[in-house]
């Protein structure tokens, strides 16, 4: 085989924004992740509405050390504010002796404990009020699982209204499992909230986990997309307000910005509660701190998922087109606009120079041709200079694509975001993808992608499909692996970039790949030929209808025949969230680098509502034979 370089030849510029990451909270990306919050339910909100194993006290431990009393969750007229509603109410009835003695509550953290880290400084903040004219004492301490005292502070708590108190703690020793205790001594009613560990060592000072956002830099990112995914553009549409604070509302990025205290929280579509303590503010810091372009995504008013609802009428939908446009102007607006002036008043004076809007993820309903135009039409009038990304809807081949790209075509879009999770093979045999693209159409912002198995060898059929986004650098303009992290405790989605738990991160060679093209983005292509190009054998798709899961017992013995006859045995399949352990939906890997994957309905249904029928999924198989099989 002869490789000519045709060094003398200009090919296409390749964009600064080549490579990116797409970050979403997903697999407790950001509770328990990236946002160095301590604490887990720091503000009593977990609900049965988020997982169905969650009550408001989830992560507390209840104390009575040498006091007696009570400590329970209350929802009532003495609340924080109307966005955080829940409180913990401690009745101290009898005081007890000693600097530790008291009624209060212990957080247990995430992955087995709080990692502490010896003469390192951490924030303790508590929001409280107290029906004891003389005031209360806390004692707030940070100890081991057995209550050894690590560290030990006091603070006073003063008059019947609500007020944030501060404190230092500094470990003496460290530990991977540390606790965090606060607890009323003497006696009395004290209210607290937001009880708050971050440690004072965050990336770049922004809140961040440091060594996570330390990794995650080495990418060196051209863009960053947040915050979704399937969060952007599932739940009701509902906003957090009365009569019902709905608890499962899509993502509406002005509940996530301002005073922590009071934005509120709101199940996240992947099966847990999401403080927003991480929102639209953190991550256009976070984008900055990069030096990455900010890419926001917003719900358009169907959602996507699996999650099959519409905006119902119109003055919902201006809504949602209102709040896109008023992003724009948080990002970029000065002190006279509405909503640039509260950037400013949070804190962040200078624009966060947005130029690019992604509008919906994974659409593909009736209403949303209709309503994407709405907020195309929007946004180019009132930003005429901002890009506009569309998206090919949740199946990167068939129907839906073919549609939408015309589609996309048609509006004369900047970018269509195209997702694919595909098999090693398929990887492999699409390097040249991008080669017959319309070069006078839209530009392609590839927003997730990974080759499905979890094997060294996925990395490099990724490596191989990347020459090919490069290569065709004039129509791929972004691209970005996904999902980026995992908690290694609650693994949902598989496989991802990096895993993390407390204390470490493990990086898997995709990571190492994505690593080498994104630290290596060339200004221009330089056109290459090879005499004798490898030829691979085409995949083989088809549709196969199962009704069996209910009684199915063990699924990593199901065996499934492919509409072309051959026959699919799952040897293994990753995921482990706790609504699907045992019960084998996911993704598998098979034999002969085949693959089965459930589709994009019957995953999400089953992740989000832990549904327990497991009966009448259709699930979609994909084989792909291996060259010469
Ligand atoms: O990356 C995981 C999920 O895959 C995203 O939330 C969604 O956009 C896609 O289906």
């Amino acid at each position: 085989r002869t490789i000519t370089v045709n060094a003398d030849q200009a090919g296409p510029d390749i964009a600064s924004t080549m490579y990116g990451a797409f970050y979403e909270d997903i697999n407790q990306g950001a509770d328990g992740g990236i946002y160095a919050e301590l604490v887990q339910n720091r503000s009593f909100e977990f609900n049965s509405a988020d997982n169905r194993a969650f009550t408001p006290l989830s992560t507390w431990e209840v104390l009575q050390r040498g006091s007696a009393g009570t400590a329970s969750v209350r929802d009532d007229g003495n609340r924080l504010n109307e966005m955080n509603r829940n409180y913990l109410q401690v009745d101290a009835t009898t005081a007890g002796a000693g600097t530790a003695a008291g009624v209060g509550v212990r957080n247990t953290g995430w992955n087995g404990g709080h990692r502490l880290e010896a003469r390192k400084k951490y924030d303790y903040s508590v929001w409280a009020r107290t029906s004891n004219p003389a005031g209360s004492t806390l004692a707030v301490a940070l100890e081991t699982p057995e209550g050894a005292r690590l560290a030990l502070a006091s603070i006073k708590v003063k008059g019947d209204a609500w007020a944030k108190y501060n404190v230092t703690l500094s470990p003496k020793s460290s530990t991977a499992s540390g606790r965090l205790s606060t607890v009323v001594q003497g006696t009395g009613t004290v209210r607290l909230d937001m009880i708050s560990l971050i440690p004072q060592d965050t990336w770049n000072g922004h809140g961040l986990r440091k060594d996570l956002a330390e990794k995650i830099a080495e990418l060196n990112p051209g863009f960053l997309r947040f915050p979704g995914g399937c969060i952007v553009n599932t739940g009701s549409y509902d906003s957090y307000s009365a009569p019902n604070y709905t608890r499962s509302r899509t993502y509406q990025w002005k509940e996530t910005i301002g005073p922590v205290e009071q934005r509120p929280a709101n199940r996240n579509f992947w099966g847990y509660n999401q403080t927003y303590g991480l929102g639209y503010m953190e991550y256009f810091q976070w984008a900055e701190d990069l030096k990455a372009v900010p890419v926001p995504v917003v719900p358009v008013g169907v959602t996507g998922c699996g999650d099959n609802r519409a905006v119902p009428d119109q003055a919902t939908l201006d809504k949602y087109i209102q709040d896109t446009l008023d992003l724009i102007e948080f990002a970029n607006g000065d002190a006279s606009t509405l909503w640039g002036a509260k950037r400013i008043a949070y804190g962040h004076p200078a624009p966060y120079n947005l130029d690019r809007i992604s509008l919906g993820n994974e659409e593909y309903k009736p209403e949303f041709k209709a309503y994407f135009t709405q907020f195309q039409d929007a946004v180019e009038a009132a930003y005429p200079d901002i890009m506009v990304i569309g998206n090919t809807g949740p199946d990167d081949q068939g129907a839906n694509f073919d549609d939408l790209s015309k589609f996309n075509a048609d509006r004369n879009v900047d970018f269509v975001d195209e997702h694919y999770y595909n098999s090693p093979d398929w990887f492999l045999s699409n390097n040249h993808r991008y080669d017959s693209y319309d070069r006078d159409s839209y530009k392609v912002f590839l927003g997730e992608f990974a080759s499905l198995a979890n094997k060294p060898e996925n990395a490099l059929a990724e490596a191989s499909f990347m020459t090919g986004l490069e290569r065709n650098a004039d129509v791929v303009k972004m691209a970005s692996y996904a999902p980026l992290i995992a908690n290694e405790a609650n693994v949902q989605w598989s496989p991802d970039l990096m895993f993390f738990n407390g204390t470490s991160i493990r990086t898997t060679p995709n990571f190492e790949v994505q690593k080498l093209f994104m630290n290596n983005v060339g200004t221009q292509v330089v056109p290459s030929s090879q005499n004798n190009p490898v030829s691979l054998a085409k995949p083989i798709t088809g549709q196969i209808g199962l009704s069996t899961w209910a009684t199915a017992a063990k699924y990593d013995d199901v065996k499934v025949t492919g509409a072309d006859g051959a026959q699919l045995f799952a040897d293994d399949f990753s995921g482990t969230a706790s609504a699907w352990t045992g019960n084998g939906v996911g993704t598998w890997s098979v034999q002969d680098g085949a693959y089965i994957q459930s589709s994009t309905s019957a995953l999400n249904t089953m992740v989000t509502a832990g549904n327990t029928s497991w009966s009448n999924y259709t699930l979609s198989a994909k084989a792909t034979k291996t060259a010469g099989a």
